[in-house]
């Protein structure tokens, strides 16, 4: 086929570089013959490039050679099969071009612009065929992002976006359809709302580091948003999101933006913008203890909201909304799949607190998502959102067991009782982790706790109970062994987020889990000793990972905050409380990554350092029976349950 490329500027060149690579003879038209000259000095360094990595199966000249150059569009439209205008971003200018090519195509020729701002369909007025007259819009560089966006005008028939598909393969790339003309298209549209949220955090006094922290460590996304838009430049979004404003979005412009524009702030090209940066290649550095200071909802709500806003209106599908963002923007999943992953509920929640903060009705929820959170499409946390998902929900005793499609939460829901261990829960828990064991879909466990405690203990009730030997020993056996032993050998990641109390054995059992991650109340102790009874995971085991400092928390039972034990590296992560849980859920994302199978061998490598210690544990456990017929340990008991210190203090 023959293309015709007009404008050889950033997107021209790259465009006219993928059609020759892939095949077809190019005519690349500009006003000005350097601009032609320098646009195929640059497409001969990329293709040089492409050659020294070995990217290339032929040779650089045979690539060029495919490539002509004009100046004059008119000559270069009559041997033209297909068009692809990509000249400066003016209405006029591109109408005065479209008139041209349509008196200068053959009749049949399908004409595509690149535009980002400009309505295909007045564009499409400028000619006789506005039927032929298409959106092809591709994103910087054409070379390495495989994605196009392809946008029906009012007039566009059936058989222009067939033929367009058709076009957008043969170079090699992959597709969205947008079947509106709506300013933005799909991806634009959904930058512009992460681009304002990020931008209005930084108004807010937030360092673009710490936006830029969520967005890399915990959204995953390639690079930084305010990094994008330093790379795009702070001028060009700007401009795009005044033109897509102009054209009824509703946004509220940026008075940073504005400012940064006036004083030169204009991002990567010229050094500065939201960072310095030294060279157009130069990367900025964002560190990673940054990135829980900030809800990642923040940044992504109002972005999910446009996104339903293109659902509702059927000017994009789901899959294709999904594939733009992962292809055109790097994002590590689809938009539509975080939401499913955060909560709809959430992000509605979120863009109502938005509104009633700022007042901007821009963050009006849409219909759609509330219709969603009425009929309990809450993401992966209810089996369907904007997809659906493998979910089960059992409750064993105490022990709420919820399979979310590829990871489970089991919940300790005693709340009244701070989660304490009682028989139930010893065997609930038990019984929940042994069947996320067996699903074979199940790539991590997460365990936390109902209401304002993780797990305050053993239930001194049980304990009290206890007068004989035999008695403790039986329910070590029967009740607490196994829960211990199914831990000790567990072959799938757990992540535990600790909401609150994690005292006596609920904190002990933290020390068979593999990520600790602590909201900013919780708190943790192991005072078995005061009530005459002994932690015995933590005296040995715990000791034996924490080292010697662990000593003075088992022979005290001294409470310690959250960010004290992450000092003992008892703990991972602090985070506010609002976003345990989803930090939670972003640790079983990532996990999810890794093989099965590497999961699978790092556990056992990891089980047998847990096996070393398996005599100590047992020694703890003995030590803990022999205390029970003690008179020490029944007056622990006792007092505990009198509220009153137990009579060894008072000597
Ligand atoms: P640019 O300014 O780098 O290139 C535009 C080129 O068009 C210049 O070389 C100019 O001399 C040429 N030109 C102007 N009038 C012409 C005419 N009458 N006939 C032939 N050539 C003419 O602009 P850029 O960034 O390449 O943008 C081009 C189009 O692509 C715009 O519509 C823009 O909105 C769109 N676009 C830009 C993206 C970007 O990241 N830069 C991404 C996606 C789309």
């Amino acid at each position: 086929m023959r293309v015709l490329v007009v404008g050889a500027g950033t997107m021209g060149h790259g465009i006219a570089e993928v059609c020759a690579l892939t095949g077809h003879e190019v005519t690349l038209v500009d006003i000005k013959d350097e601009f032609l000259e320098k646009a195929m000095q640059k497409i001969n360094w990329s293709l040089r490039k492409l050659a020294e990595k070995g990217k290339l199966k032929e040779k650089v000249e045979d690539v060029l050679s495919r490539i002509k150059t004009t100046t004059n569009l008119a000559e270069g439209a009559k041997n033209a099969d297909f068009v692809i205008e990509a000249v400066v971003e003016n209405t006029d200018v591109k109408k005065e071009v479209f008139k041209t090519l349509d008196e200068n195509c053959r009749t049949e020729v399908i004409l595509a612009t690149n535009t980002s701002t400009i309505p295909i369909t007045d564009i499409a007025e400028a000619t006789n065929r506005a039927d032929k007259v298409i959106g092809l819009h591709f994103f910087n560089p054409p070379t390495l992002i495989k994605l196009v966006e392809i946008i029906r005008g009012e007039k566009t028939s059936d058989e222009t976006l067939q033929k367009t598909i058709e076009f957008a393969k043969s170079i090699g790339m992959e597709y969205v359809t947008v079947e509106k003309d709506v300013p933005g298209f799909l991806v634009n549209r959904i930058n512009l709302r992460v681009f304002t949220e990020a931008i209005r955090l930084v108004e807010e006094g937030y360092k673009p580091e710490e936006v830029d922290a969520v967005s890399k460590y915990r959204l995953g996304l390639p690079m930084g948003i305010l990094e994008v838009v330093d790379f795009s430049g702070v001028d060009v979004v700007y401009y795009v999101m005044n033109e897509v404003v102009k054209r009824g979005v509703n946004i509220r412009p940026s008075k940073l933006l504005e400012e940064m524009v006036n004083e030169g702030k204009l991002g990567m090209k010229v050094g500065k913008g939201f960072y310095e940066h030294k060279g157009i290649y130069h990367r900025v550095k964002i560190p990673k203890n940054l990135a829980y200071e900030l809800n990642p909802i923040r940044l992504l709500a109002p972005a999910v909201n446009e996104a339903a806003w293109l659902l509702r209106n059927e000017v994009a599908s789901k899959e294709d909304i999904d594939k733009a963002m992962t292809l055109g923007m790097g994002y590590p999943k689809g938009l539509l799949e975080m939401a499913d992953d955060l909560g709809i509920d959430r992000i509605v929640k979120m863009l109502e607190f938005r509104k009633e903060e700022t007042g901007l009705d821009e963050y009006e929820v849409d219909p759609l998502l509330r219709e969603m959170v009425e009929s309990n499409k809450l993401g992966k946390r209810s089996g369907e959102g904007f997809y659906r998902w493998k979910y089960e929900r059992v409750e064993f005793g105490p022990v709420i067991y919820e399979k979310r499609h590829n990871y489970v939460v089991i919940t300790m829901n005693r709340p009244k009782k701070l989660n304490s261990l009682n028989e139930e829960m010893w065997i609930g828990l038990n019984k929940a982790f042994l069947k996320a064991e067996e699903d074979k879909d199940v790539k991590a466990v997460i365990i936390t706790g109902k209401g304002r405690a993780f797990c305050a203990g053993d239930d001194i009730a049980v304990m009290g109970s206890w007068q004989k030997f035999i008695d403790g020993k039986e329910f070590f056996e029967k009740v607490a062994s196994p829960l211990i032993y199914t831990l000790m050998n567990y072959t799938k990641p757990v992540i535990s987020l600790v909401n609150g109390y994690a005292f006596g054995g609920g904190m002990e059992l933290n020390l068979f889990f593999d990520i600790i991650i602590a909201s900013e109340n919780a708190s943790f102790a192991v005072p078995e000793g005061l009530i005459g009874a002994i932690p015995p995971i933590a005296s040995t085991i715990g000791v034996a990972m924490v080292g010697r400092r662990f000593a003075r928390y088992c022979l005290t039972g001294e409470q310690m905050d959250a960010e004290e034990a992450k000092q003992l590296a008892l703990v991972d992560l602090v985070v506010p409380p609002d976003q345990l849980e989803i930090v939670g859920i972003e640790f079983a994302d990532k996990i999810s990554k890794l093989a099965p199978l590497s999961t699978k061998a790092i556990k056992s490598s990891m089980k047998s350092v847990k096996e070393v210690f398996r005599n100590s544990l047992e020694v703890g456990m003995r030590e803990i029976m022999t205390l029970i017929p003690t008179e020490d340990f029944a007056e622990g008991m006792r007092s505990f349950v009198e509220k009153r210190k137990p009579e060894w203090r008072g000597l």
